[in-house]
């Protein structure tokens, strides 16, 4: 993260062929010195109520099982936990 940013979210909108939208949150974060103040709790508010403004139907993100942190904001913003089991490859 360059030094001026507090903290960011990156989040795209899907457009399904079934015509249902869903609101996909890629990352967040927020810098260490900043961390437990609300702000992510405040970016992620705000990209839920973006989502309902243009009519998503979902909004879904991933996050590592170890990620306490990630794991415990999200519950906290009352999202409900699902399994999934991920796959990469890699490009180099
Ligand atoms: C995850 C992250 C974005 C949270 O940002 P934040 O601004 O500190 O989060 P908030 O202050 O809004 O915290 C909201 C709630 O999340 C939970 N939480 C936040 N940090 C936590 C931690 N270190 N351990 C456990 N729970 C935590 C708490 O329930 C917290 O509420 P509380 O402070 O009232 O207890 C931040 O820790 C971060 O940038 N981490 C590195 C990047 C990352 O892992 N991003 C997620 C990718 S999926």
């Amino acid at each position: 993260m360059e030094d001026d940013y507090v903290a960011y979210l990156h989040a795209e909108l899907l457009n399904r062929l079934d015509g249902k939208t869903k609101l996909l949150i890629y990352d967040i974060a927020v810098a260490p010195e900043q961390r437990r103040r609300g702000i992510a709790t405040k970016l992620m508010q705000a990209a839920l109520a973006l989502g309902r403004e243009v009519g998503a139907v979902r909004c879904w993100l991933l996050t590592e099982v170890e990620n306490a942190a990630a794991r415990g904001l999200y519950e906290k913003l009352g999202g409900d936990e699902w399994s999934a089991v991920g796959f990469g490859w890699r490009l180099e």
